[in-house]
Protein backbone atom coordinates (compact mmCIF):
# COMPACT_ATOMS: atom_id res chain seq x y z
CA UNK A 1 0.00 0.00 0.00
CA UNK A 2 1.23 3.25 -0.58
CA UNK A 3 1.08 5.20 2.28
CA UNK A 4 2.96 8.31 1.02
CA UNK A 5 0.08 9.02 -1.12
CA UNK A 6 -2.60 8.48 1.66
CA UNK A 7 -0.86 10.78 3.36
CA UNK A 8 -0.87 13.81 1.69
CA UNK A 9 -4.05 13.28 0.71
CA UNK A 10 -5.30 12.80 4.81
CA UNK A 11 -3.36 16.53 4.76
CA UNK A 12 -5.31 17.99 2.16
CA UNK A 13 -8.53 16.85 3.56
CA UNK A 14 -7.70 17.75 6.87
CA UNK A 15 -6.78 21.41 6.01
CA UNK A 16 -10.13 23.20 6.21
CA UNK A 17 -10.02 22.05 9.85
CA UNK A 18 -7.51 24.87 10.87
CA UNK A 19 -9.04 27.13 13.38
CA UNK A 20 -11.25 25.11 14.88
CA UNK A 21 -10.01 23.99 17.72
CA UNK A 22 -7.32 25.85 20.50
CA UNK A 23 -4.07 24.86 21.14
CA UNK A 24 -3.44 24.56 25.30
CA UNK A 25 -3.18 27.42 26.90
CA UNK A 26 -3.27 27.07 30.83
CA UNK A 27 0.74 27.19 30.35
CA UNK A 28 2.28 29.59 28.68
CA UNK A 29 4.79 27.18 27.33
CA UNK A 30 2.15 25.25 25.65
CA UNK A 31 -0.13 28.04 24.83
CA UNK A 32 2.89 29.30 22.23
CA UNK A 33 2.47 26.55 20.31
CA UNK A 34 2.08 26.95 16.42
CA UNK A 35 -1.57 26.04 15.71
CA UNK A 36 -0.48 25.14 11.71
CA UNK A 37 1.80 22.32 12.45
CA UNK A 38 0.46 19.38 11.02
CA UNK A 39 2.45 15.83 11.24
CA UNK A 40 1.82 12.23 10.51
CA UNK A 41 4.45 9.08 10.87
CA UNK A 42 3.71 5.62 9.94
CA UNK A 43 6.33 2.84 11.37
CA UNK A 44 5.75 -0.26 10.01
CA UNK A 45 7.05 -3.82 11.99
CA UNK A 46 8.38 -4.56 8.98
CA UNK A 47 11.23 -1.45 8.96
CA UNK A 48 9.25 0.97 7.20
CA UNK A 49 8.80 4.71 7.68
CA UNK A 50 6.11 6.91 5.72
CA UNK A 51 5.67 10.64 6.85
CA UNK A 52 3.81 13.92 5.69
CA UNK A 53 4.34 17.35 7.23
CA UNK A 54 6.14 18.20 10.24
CA UNK A 55 7.21 15.03 11.92
CA UNK A 56 10.60 16.12 13.23
CA UNK A 57 9.26 19.08 15.17
CA UNK A 58 9.19 18.32 18.97
CA UNK A 59 6.56 18.78 20.99
CA UNK A 60 5.72 17.93 24.61
CA UNK A 61 4.19 14.19 24.39
CA UNK A 62 2.31 14.97 27.90
CA UNK A 63 -0.45 12.12 28.85
CA UNK A 64 0.77 10.04 26.08
CA UNK A 65 3.46 9.27 28.41
CA UNK A 66 0.97 7.97 30.59
CA UNK A 67 1.29 4.71 28.35
CA UNK A 68 5.15 4.46 28.82
CA UNK A 69 4.92 4.92 32.90
CA UNK A 70 1.55 2.30 32.68
CA UNK A 71 3.88 -0.23 30.54
CA UNK A 72 6.84 -0.04 32.77
CA UNK A 73 5.21 -0.26 36.33
CA UNK A 74 2.69 -3.26 34.61
CA UNK A 75 5.72 -5.34 33.26
CA UNK A 76 7.67 -4.52 36.75
CA UNK A 77 4.99 -5.65 39.29
CA UNK A 78 2.32 -7.26 37.07
CA UNK A 79 -0.97 -7.75 38.11
CA UNK A 80 -0.59 -6.55 41.52
CA UNK A 81 -0.92 -3.12 39.76
CA UNK A 82 -4.91 -3.91 40.01
CA UNK A 83 -4.82 -3.37 43.09
CA UNK A 84 -4.38 0.53 42.94
CA UNK A 85 -6.05 1.08 39.51
CA UNK A 86 -9.14 0.26 37.30
CA UNK A 87 -9.64 -0.78 34.62
CA UNK A 88 -13.31 1.14 33.26
CA UNK A 89 -13.77 4.41 30.90
CA UNK A 90 -13.97 6.75 33.50
CA UNK A 91 -16.63 9.03 31.24
CA UNK A 92 -14.91 12.20 32.97
CA UNK A 93 -12.37 14.25 31.83
CA UNK A 94 -8.74 13.71 32.32
CA UNK A 95 -8.12 15.95 35.31
CA UNK A 96 -11.64 14.87 37.17
CA UNK A 97 -11.90 14.61 41.01
CA UNK A 98 -15.43 13.35 41.41
CA UNK A 99 -15.35 9.34 41.24
CA UNK A 100 -12.45 9.29 43.64
CA UNK A 101 -14.34 10.10 46.69
CA UNK A 102 -17.01 7.19 45.94
CA UNK A 103 -14.24 4.98 44.76
CA UNK A 104 -11.66 4.91 48.44
CA UNK A 105 -9.30 6.42 45.94
CA UNK A 106 -8.78 3.75 43.10
CA UNK A 107 -8.78 5.88 40.13
CA UNK A 108 -10.47 4.16 37.61
CA UNK A 109 -7.82 3.59 34.69
CA UNK A 110 -4.11 4.61 34.65
CA UNK A 111 -4.80 7.04 31.63
CA UNK A 112 -6.74 9.90 33.77
CA UNK A 113 -4.63 11.93 35.65
CA UNK A 114 -5.51 10.09 39.08
CA UNK A 115 -4.38 7.15 37.71
CA UNK A 116 -1.28 7.99 35.92
CA UNK A 117 -0.55 9.84 39.69
CA UNK A 118 -0.51 5.97 41.01
CA UNK A 119 1.21 4.90 38.40
CA UNK A 120 4.04 7.24 38.67
CA UNK A 121 3.99 6.55 42.57
CA UNK A 122 4.60 3.03 41.67
CA UNK A 123 7.35 3.55 39.82
CA UNK A 124 9.32 5.79 42.92
CA UNK A 125 8.55 3.24 44.76
CA UNK A 126 10.09 0.37 42.15
CA UNK A 127 13.19 2.30 41.09
CA UNK A 128 13.69 4.98 43.25
CA UNK A 129 14.76 8.02 40.50
CA UNK A 130 11.58 6.82 38.19
CA UNK A 131 12.35 10.74 36.45
CA UNK A 132 16.07 8.97 34.94
CA UNK A 133 14.55 5.64 34.43
CA UNK A 134 11.16 7.00 32.53
CA UNK A 135 13.55 9.15 30.18
CA UNK A 136 16.25 6.18 29.94
CA UNK A 137 13.00 4.05 28.81
CA UNK A 138 12.26 6.66 26.62
CA UNK A 139 15.62 7.36 24.91
CA UNK A 140 15.71 3.35 24.31
CA UNK A 141 12.31 2.61 22.35
CA UNK A 142 12.93 5.71 20.47
CA UNK A 143 16.52 4.73 19.77
CA UNK A 144 17.68 8.70 20.18
CA UNK A 145 19.57 9.93 23.13
CA UNK A 146 18.07 13.29 22.64
CA UNK A 147 14.74 12.31 23.61
CA UNK A 148 14.88 15.04 26.84
CA UNK A 149 12.11 16.82 29.13
CA UNK A 150 11.20 20.22 28.24
CA UNK A 151 12.28 22.19 31.67
CA UNK A 152 10.33 25.13 30.75
CA UNK A 153 7.00 22.82 30.62
CA UNK A 154 7.73 21.29 33.66
CA UNK A 155 8.41 23.48 35.94
CA UNK A 156 5.76 25.68 34.61
CA UNK A 157 3.15 22.47 34.90
CA UNK A 158 4.61 22.48 38.45
CA UNK A 159 3.18 26.37 39.37
CA UNK A 160 0.06 25.81 37.94
CA UNK A 161 -0.55 22.21 39.02
CA UNK A 162 -3.56 22.46 41.61
CA UNK A 163 -5.86 19.90 40.43
CA UNK A 164 -3.11 17.44 40.39
CA UNK A 165 -1.63 17.77 43.50
CA UNK A 166 -5.02 17.52 45.41
CA UNK A 167 -5.56 14.37 42.77
CA UNK A 168 -2.63 12.88 45.01
CA UNK A 169 -3.22 14.32 48.17
CA UNK A 170 -6.83 12.90 48.04
CA UNK A 171 -5.64 9.54 46.97
CA UNK A 172 -2.36 9.58 49.56
CA UNK A 173 -5.74 9.92 52.28
CA UNK A 174 -7.27 6.98 51.22
CA UNK A 175 -3.65 5.05 51.52
CA UNK A 176 -3.42 4.76 47.74
CA UNK A 177 -0.25 6.85 47.34
CA UNK A 178 2.73 5.76 49.05
CA UNK A 179 5.78 8.37 48.24
CA UNK A 180 6.06 12.25 49.24
CA UNK A 181 3.65 13.76 46.72
CA UNK A 182 6.30 16.54 46.02
CA UNK A 183 8.29 13.76 44.19
CA UNK A 184 5.16 12.40 42.85
CA UNK A 185 4.19 15.72 41.05
CA UNK A 186 7.44 16.52 39.86
CA UNK A 187 8.02 13.42 38.40
CA UNK A 188 4.68 13.10 36.79
CA UNK A 189 5.48 17.07 35.15
CA UNK A 190 8.51 15.75 34.13
CA UNK A 191 7.31 12.73 32.22
CA UNK A 192 4.44 14.60 31.21
CA UNK A 193 7.13 17.32 29.48
CA UNK A 194 8.93 14.44 27.77
CA UNK A 195 10.04 16.41 24.13
CA UNK A 196 9.84 13.50 21.04
CA UNK A 197 8.53 14.34 17.32
CA UNK A 198 6.09 12.24 14.98
CA UNK A 199 8.79 10.02 13.52
CA UNK A 200 10.25 8.98 17.57
CA UNK A 201 6.54 8.87 19.04
CA UNK A 202 5.64 6.07 15.64
CA UNK A 203 8.71 4.36 16.65
CA UNK A 204 8.34 4.20 20.38
CA UNK A 205 4.83 2.64 20.07
CA UNK A 206 6.21 -0.18 17.55
CA UNK A 207 5.77 -2.61 20.02
CA UNK A 208 2.43 -2.43 20.93
CA UNK A 209 1.58 -3.07 17.46
CA UNK A 210 3.70 -6.31 17.76
CA UNK A 211 2.74 -8.28 20.61
CA UNK A 212 4.79 -6.54 22.73
CA UNK A 213 8.34 -7.13 21.76
CA UNK A 214 10.30 -4.44 19.54
CA UNK A 215 10.46 -4.84 16.23
CA UNK A 216 13.42 -6.33 15.06
CA UNK A 217 15.11 -6.94 18.09
CA UNK A 218 14.34 -10.12 21.04
CA UNK A 219 13.22 -7.42 23.37
CA UNK A 220 10.03 -8.69 24.92
CA UNK A 221 8.84 -5.17 27.23
CA UNK A 222 5.62 -6.79 27.65
CA UNK A 223 4.02 -10.16 27.40
CA UNK A 224 1.65 -11.11 24.59
CA UNK A 225 -1.48 -10.76 26.96
CA UNK A 226 -0.05 -8.02 29.11
CA UNK A 227 0.33 -6.06 25.09
CA UNK A 228 -3.21 -6.93 24.48
CA UNK A 229 -4.50 -5.62 28.07
CA UNK A 230 -2.07 -2.37 27.28
CA UNK A 231 -3.74 -1.88 24.02
CA UNK A 232 -7.48 -2.79 25.05
CA UNK A 233 -7.01 0.00 27.73
CA UNK A 234 -5.90 2.58 25.58
CA UNK A 235 -9.25 1.48 23.19
CA UNK A 236 -11.39 2.41 25.82
CA UNK A 237 -9.80 5.09 27.89
CA UNK A 238 -7.00 6.57 25.80
CA UNK A 239 -9.03 9.80 24.71
CA UNK A 240 -10.65 10.22 28.50
CA UNK A 241 -14.45 11.05 27.77
CA UNK A 242 -13.78 10.85 24.05
CA UNK A 243 -12.71 7.26 23.79
CA UNK A 244 -15.87 6.01 22.85
CA UNK A 245 -16.36 8.47 20.05
CA UNK A 246 -12.69 7.92 19.04
CA UNK A 247 -13.18 4.05 19.04
CA UNK A 248 -16.32 4.52 16.99
CA UNK A 249 -14.66 7.24 14.40
CA UNK A 250 -11.24 5.73 14.43
CA UNK A 251 -11.28 2.07 15.28
CA UNK A 252 -7.44 1.77 16.98
CA UNK A 253 -6.20 1.39 20.21
CA UNK A 254 -4.68 5.31 20.95
CA UNK A 255 -3.67 7.37 23.55
CA UNK A 256 -3.57 10.98 23.01
CA UNK A 257 -2.06 14.37 24.81
CA UNK A 258 -2.80 18.24 25.54
CA UNK A 259 0.52 19.02 23.46
CA UNK A 260 -1.39 18.03 20.25
CA UNK A 261 -0.33 14.54 19.55
CA UNK A 262 -2.32 11.10 19.13
CA UNK A 263 -0.22 7.83 18.91
CA UNK A 264 -2.21 4.48 17.87
CA UNK A 265 -1.35 1.05 17.21
CA UNK A 266 -2.59 -1.66 13.76
CA UNK A 267 -1.89 -4.81 16.08
CA UNK A 268 0.86 -6.92 13.66
CA UNK A 269 1.16 -4.06 11.48
CA UNK A 270 2.06 -0.48 12.57
CA UNK A 271 2.14 2.34 14.89
CA UNK A 272 1.07 5.76 13.69
CA UNK A 273 1.45 8.89 15.38
CA UNK A 274 -0.17 12.02 14.32
CA UNK A 275 0.25 15.68 16.05
CA UNK A 276 -1.82 19.14 14.91
CA UNK A 277 -1.70 21.23 18.39
CA UNK A 278 -5.08 22.79 18.22
CA UNK A 279 -7.46 20.66 20.78
CA UNK A 280 -10.96 20.02 21.12
CA UNK A 281 -13.35 20.68 23.65
CA UNK A 282 -12.27 17.02 25.45
CA UNK A 283 -8.39 17.99 25.09
CA UNK A 284 -7.29 15.83 22.13
CA UNK A 285 -6.11 16.87 19.12
CA UNK A 286 -8.95 17.72 16.92
CA UNK A 287 -7.48 17.51 13.57
CA UNK A 288 -5.16 14.52 14.70
CA UNK A 289 -8.60 12.54 15.55
CA UNK A 290 -9.65 13.18 12.02
CA UNK A 291 -6.50 12.28 10.46
CA UNK A 292 -6.79 9.02 12.04
CA UNK A 293 -10.49 8.43 10.83
CA UNK A 294 -9.76 9.57 7.38
CA UNK A 295 -6.39 6.83 7.58
CA UNK A 296 -8.49 3.80 8.58
CA UNK A 297 -10.89 5.19 6.72
CA UNK A 298 -9.04 4.60 3.25
CA UNK A 299 -6.89 2.05 4.04
CA UNK A 300 -9.52 -0.17 5.63
CA UNK A 301 -7.64 -1.00 8.55
CA UNK A 302 -9.11 -1.20 12.04
CA UNK A 303 -9.20 -3.61 14.55
CA UNK A 304 -13.07 -4.02 13.69
O1 LIG B 1 -1.69 16.77 33.86
C1 LIG B 1 -1.72 17.61 32.97
O2 LIG B 1 -2.48 18.54 33.04
C2 LIG B 1 -0.86 17.51 31.72
N1 LIG B 1 0.50 17.59 31.98
C3 LIG B 1 -1.17 16.31 30.90
C4 LIG B 1 -2.59 16.30 30.49
C5 LIG B 1 -2.88 15.73 29.14
O3 LIG B 1 -2.05 15.63 28.26
C6 LIG B 1 -4.30 15.37 28.91
N2 LIG B 1 -4.50 14.84 27.59
N3 LIG B 1 -5.13 15.19 26.67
Amino acid sequence: MNYSEILAEIHHEITPLFGQGKVADYIPALAKMDPNKFGMAITTIDGELFTFGNTKDEFTIQSISKVFTFVKAFSGIGEKIWEHVGREPSGTSFNSLVQLEHEFGIPRNPFINAGALVITDLLISEYGDAKKEILNFLQDLSQDRSVRFDLEVAESEKQHGFRNAALANFMKSFGNIENDIESILDTYFYHCSILMNCEELAKSFLFLANNGIIPGSNKQLLTKSQAKRTNALMLSCGLYDESGEFAFRVGLPGKSGVGGAIAAIIPNKMAISVWSPELDEYGNSLIGIKALELFTTKTGMSIF
